[in-house]
C-alpha cells in the first residue's frame, strides 16, 4: 500500500472509532433519565476514593442514571460552589459528602429548598434542610474504641489521642463517644492534636508528642491514615515496640490489613455508605419517601478476627 493510502485508511478507522464513541456516549445520554451530582470533599484521602467507587459500582447498575462527579480538593469554598453549580445544571438530585458542616450548611439548604433532593453522606452539615443523613453512629465507634483501649491496658495508662477534622462532624462525634468510653478508668490523655485526617499531620504530631512525653502506652487516632501516620513517627524514634494504635475505617486494604500485621491493634470499620446513597436516590427519583436518618453498622477488625471478617459493634 502507498504511504498516501495508507494515511487515508488511518484517518477514516480514526474518523469511525471518534464516530461509535461520540454514538455510545448519545446513547448513554439518552438512556439516562435522571443525572445526580456527587460532590465529594477531597479524593486525596483513601477512603473517599473508596466511597466514589463503591457510588460509581452501584450506580453502573442503573442504566437511567448519570452521576456527575466534583472533587473539592478539601476546599469548603470550593465545594459551596460546586453544589451551586449542581444547582443551575438543574440535576435532578444531589449527594454530598461535605467536608465541614457549618459552611456547607447554607448551599445544602438552599439546593433543598429549591427542590432538590439532597442526600448527605458520612459528614454532617447542621440543621434538617436536606433530604436524608447516611452515615456509620461516630458517637458509637468512639464509644466502642474507648471501651477497646480500656480492656486492652487494663484500665491504666497514657494516651496520645489524634483527632480528625474538629470542625467536621466525625471528628466531634468520635472525640465525644471515646470520652464516654474511658470514663472512669484511670487512662489519661497526656496529648491530644487535630490531625485534620491527613497521615502527614498525625506524623508531626506524633513526633511532638514523642518529644514531650518518656512514656506513652497508646495512640487513639480518628481514622487509620492518622493512626499510620502515628506509627511511622514512633518507628522513626524506634519505640513503635511499646506503643499500641487504633484506627478508624477498616479498608479492606488498608486498616484491616494494618490491624492482620499487628501494626494496628484494631481498626474500626466507617462504611462509605457509596451503595446506600445510590440505592435511596433512586428510591427519592422515583417519588418514594426514604427515611431522614439512615445509619450504617459497622466492625472492630483484630489481628485475632480479621479473617473471619471482624466483629459487629452492639447496638
Ligand atoms: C476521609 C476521612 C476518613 C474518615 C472520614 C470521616 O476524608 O477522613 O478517613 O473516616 O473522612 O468523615
Amino acid at each position: 500500500m502507498k504511504t498516501g493510502t495508507k494515511a487515508l485508511t488511518w484517518a477514516a478507522g480514526c474518523a469511525l472509532t471518534l464516530l461509535s464513541a461520540n454514538l455510545g456516549r448519545a446513547a448513554d445520554a439518552a438512556a439516562a433519565k435522571w443525572t445526580v451530582g456527587m460532590s465529594q470533599c477531597n479524593l486525596g484521602e483513601p477512603w473517599r476514593v473508596q466511597m466514589n467507587a463503591d457510588v460509581k459500582r452501584e450506580a453502573d447498575k442503573h442504566a437511567e442514571l448519570k452521576v456527575v462527579y466534583k472533587d473539592a480538593q478539601n476546599d469548603s469554598l470550593r465545594q459551596a460552589s460546586h453544589v451551586e453549580e449542581f444547582v443551575r445544571a438543574g440535576v435532578n438530585l444531589i449527594i454530598i459528602s461535605p467536608k465541614e458542616a457549618a459552611p456547607l450548611t447554607p448551599p445544602v439548604a438552599a439546593a433543598f429548598k429549591k427542590g432538590i433532593p439532597v442526600i448527605v453522606l458520612d459528614r454532617r452539615v447542621l440543621g434538617q434542610d436536606y433530604t436524608c443523613f447516611i452515615g456509620a453512629d461516630n458517637k458509637k465507634i468512639g464509644r466502642a474504641a474507648g471501651r477497646y483501649i480500656v480492656t486492652l491496658l487494663g484500665g491504666k495508662g497514657n494516651l496520645v489521642e489524634l483527632k480528625g477534622l474538629m470542625t467536621s462532624t466525625p471528628g466531634q462525634d468520635r472525640h465525644s463517644g471515646f470520652v464516654e468510653g474511658i470514663k472512669g478508668s484511670g487512662l489519661q490523655v497526656l496529648f491530644e492534636a487535630d490531625m485534620k485526617w491527613l497521615e502527614p499531620n498525625a506524623r508531626t504530631e506524633m513526633e511532638s508528642a514523642l518529644a514531650r512525653f518518656k512514656q506513652i502506652d497508646l495512640v487513639y487516632a480518628h481514622n487509620d491514615p492518622g493512626a499510620h501516620g502515628a506509627y511511622l513517627a514512633a518507628k522513626a524514634a524506634g519505640r513503635e515496640q511499646q506503643i499500641k494504635f487504633v484506627g478508624i475505617d477498616a479498608l479492606p486494604h488498608e486498616g484491616q490489613v494494618y490491624a492482620k500485621q499487628g501494626l494496628l491493634a484494631a481498626s474500626f470499620e466507617y462504611p462509605t455508605g457509596g451503595r446506600e446513597a445510590i440505592e435511596n436516590a433512586l428510591e427519592i427519583l422515583a417519588g418514594k419517601p426514604v427515611q431522614k436518618e439512615i445509619t450504617l453498622r459497622s466492625r472492630v477488625f483484630t489481628a485475632a478476627n480479621v479473617d473471619k471478617g471482624g466483629e459487629w459493634l452492639e447496638d
